[in-house]
């Protein structure tokens, strides 16, 4: 399977994802002027060029005569915000007003979503089609946590598994570069405008990027910039030690100040567009202000004002817990950290520091509560930060759409009503501090890019969401099919008989209750019940034979509770209101307590992993009618997935009910097998 760089350079083994030439067949026939200036109106013209030449219209310098007109910046009337378009009907002629470059790509790819499935006339009377268009959250971003070399534990790319880096091959650039435009065009397809392009545990060759890898980041730079896309590097807390030959990397330090501003200074000289630094410090072993007595405002401060005067952001992650528990200490309580650490320090970052916060207190699992620090910090500007890449849903062996997960704690409403947390990052919350998400990318050289070639909804989900958090998670994997497939109703039905309830699917054979880390330490992959329960990650369950779960109550637990305003704080807090799918995140209950649905968590536990491992096997079988519907080599893909997908489940199911059968002795009430 090819694809083809926006040059019509043909790149080898690249599936075309959700661009492939037939999604442009709606615009392809008519006749499309793209009008204005600069690399981003240029990407749009390549694109239309491409379309019309295969498609039979044509491309045009000027308004008069098209079907179809495109204008960008300087002749776009009114006032239109940065990356926002406005599509009206004048005469029968469609006219896409832009305010910039970027929003004219964006612009484009809407009427290019719009037209998968039928031609412009139709679409235009579509709701949603004519109108303003403006993008939610003004960051919309992807972190690769990709190393320029194999490391010996991680691999390549750190939680990859899709291959290897697509930017790096042993310790430097990739001369082909192919796969990065390719990855350039899809992102600004979907609006993404931010990426960092190496891990956030910044080693020591990723560590000398900062200085002598520019170059090779310059490069990187001007792939993404072409469709809209600012570059950005993670950088280490200790490089002016590590790169700098300093004897300090405090941030109160004048020679410290003065390392990071001279550092600054040479990206954004080799680099004018530069985004500006992603920040892992006090974390899991990376360095940061602690070791000096400083905190998480010194330290970011420090780096912010350095790329202040460049116009750089700096993302500084709220990931910041204690990763050498002793697990016999019950009054430490990892999901507490976030906030504790950072709570207190709102209204002391710098204007351009943004807090990257994980959407839940933990790490990225199944099912959590959203971090109680979305809701703190109203004089800071916060990112949520998702995960593409399935970690903890499946490792893009298991089909897990994430589109639902999403929706739903982008949704969610941090004080019982109104502002979402959407809003929050969007700058619509409490302090109107505006700024975005942010998301783990779960790309590599994969012939599809994601491994599961279902996985790649998910990363096009992210940047859809981003663009518009309300959308509905149905609609958007409607688009995904519709531009990957072609119109076709039998694999738009059978997509969302495979993936609609895929995430609920993945909850019922993993993990139960919210109660998290069930994995086999290390890779994550699999079932291991005890597997954390006496490490110093602070990731525990408590099982014994009476009962299971994290009691985070005020009243006889860690208080976690208190982390939230009302109505949470209550809500979570009595066992009568607190919901049941995050009950063992909150409370430690008696295998036979009785959930809201009437059955024991015992009970529970022995229904829903029976029910997924079932559910699993109607995805393979669903799955298998698509034969000769779906290009062979993706179907074949996904075919052999689910089959893995279909052994998994049974492995979680199984160990999952005689792990509670043993502890609990409370037998099943259906008497199916248990082992
Ligand atoms: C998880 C993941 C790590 C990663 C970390 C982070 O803990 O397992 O590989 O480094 O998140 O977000 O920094």
């Amino acid at each position: 399977m090819t694809g083809s760089t926006t040059s019509g350079a043909a790149v080898a083994d690249v599936h075309p994802a959700w661009l492939p030439d037939r999604a442009f067949a709606g615009i392809g026939g008519l006749r499309v002027a793209v009008i204005g200036d600069g690399d981003v109106v240029q990407t749009v013209r390549d694109e239309v060029e491409r379309a019309t030449a295969r498609f039979g219209g044509a491309l045009l310098h000027a308004a008069e005569g098209a079907d179809l007109v495109l204008v960008a910046a300087a002749q776009a009337p009114g006032q239109l915000a940065p990356e926002s378009f406005d599509v009206a009907l004048d005469e029968d002629v469609v006219v896409v007003r832009a305010a910039d470059g970027p929003a004219l790509l964006y612009g484009l790819h809407h009427v290019v979503r719009h037209t998968a499935a039928r031609d412009l006339a139709a679409a235009v009377g579509r709701t949603g089609f004519l109108g303003v268009h403006a993008p939610a959250e003004p960051i919309r971003m992807l972190d690769h946590w990709d190393n320029l070399t194999v490391h010996p534990v991680m691999g390549q790319v750190e939680r990859g598994y899709s291959g290897d880096s697509i930017f790096w091959l042993d310790g430097r650039l990739r001369d082909d570069l192919g796969r990065v435009e390719e990855y350039a065009r899809l992102l600004g397809s979907m609006a993404i405008n931010r990426v960092a392009v190496n891990n956030v545990n910044v080693h020591a060759v990723e560590a000398h990027l900062l200085t002598d890898g520019l170059d090779d980041v310059a490069t990187l730079a001007a792939a993404f910039r072409r469709h809209g896309i600012r570059t950005h590097l993670s950088v280490s807390f200790a490089a002016p030690m590590t790169v700098g030959g300093l004897a300090t990397s405090d941030p109160l330090d004048d020679d410290v100040r003065a390392w990071w501003t001279r550092a600054a200074a040479a990206v954004w000289a080799r680099i004018p567009d530069f985004g500006g630094f992603v920040v892992k410090a006090d974390s899991e072993g990376q360095p940061g202000p602690f070791a000096y007595g400083r905190d998480h405002a010194d330290g970011a401060n420090l780096l912010a004002r350095a790329v202040a005067p460049h116009g750089g952001t700096v993302f500084w992650r709220a990931f910041v817990y204690n990763h050498t528990q002793d697990w016999r200490d019950r009054s430490t309580d990892r999901a507490r950290a976030a906030y504790d650490h950072f709570a207190p320090l709102d209204g002391r970052f710098d204007d351009n520091v943004v807090l990257q916060v994980k959407y839940g207190p933990m790490d990225f699992q199944t099912r959590e509560p959203v971090s109680p620090v979305v809701a703190a910090m109203p004089r800071t500007r916060l990112a949520v930060e998702l995960q593409v890449t399935q970690e903890y849903t499946g490792q893009q062996k298991h089909v897990c759409w994430l589109g639902p997960q999403w929706s739903e704690l982008l949704g969610f409403r941090p004080w019982g009503a109104g502002t979402t947390v959407a809003d929050v990052a969007g700058g619509h919350g409490p302090g109107g501090r505006a700024a975005g998400l942010v998301a783990v990318s779960n790309v590599g050289t994969d012939e599809f890019w994601t491994g599961h070639p279902l996985a790649q909804a998910n990363l096009y989900a992210f940047g859809r969401l981003a663009w518009d958090p309300t959308l509905p998670a149905t609609d958007v994997l409607d688009e995904w099919v519709d531009l990957t497939f072609g119109a076709d109703d039998d694999v738009r039905d059978a997509l969302h008989d495979v993936m609609d309830e895929s995430w609920h699917t993945y909850e019922d054979y993993t993990a139960p209750l919210g109660v998290g880390f069930m994995v086999r330490p290390g890779h994550h992959y699999g079932p291991d019940v005890d597997g954390y329960e006496y490490t110093p990650w602070g990731t525990y369950h408590f099982a014994d034979r009476d009962g299971i779960g994290v009691d985070r109550t005020r009243a006889t637990g860690t208080g976690y509770t208190g982390q939230y305003p009302e109505p949470w704080r209550d809500v979570y807090e009595r066992l009568e209101t607190c919901p049941d799918e995050l009950l063992l995140f909150f409370h430690h209950v008696p295998w036979t307590h009785v959930l809201h649905r009437g059955v024991s968590v015992a009970q529970h536990v022995y229904d829903t992993h029976f029910r997924g491992v079932d559910a699993v096997d109607a995805m393979a079988e669903r799955w298998a009618t698509m034969q000769g519907r779906v290009p062979d080599p993706f179907f074949d893909r996904v075919a052999q997935r689910l089959t893995e997908q279909q052994r998994g489940a049974r492995e979680w199911r199984d160990q999952l009910n005689t792990y509670v059968l043993r502890k609990s002795g409370v037998p099943d009430a259906h008497g199916r097998r248990i082992h």
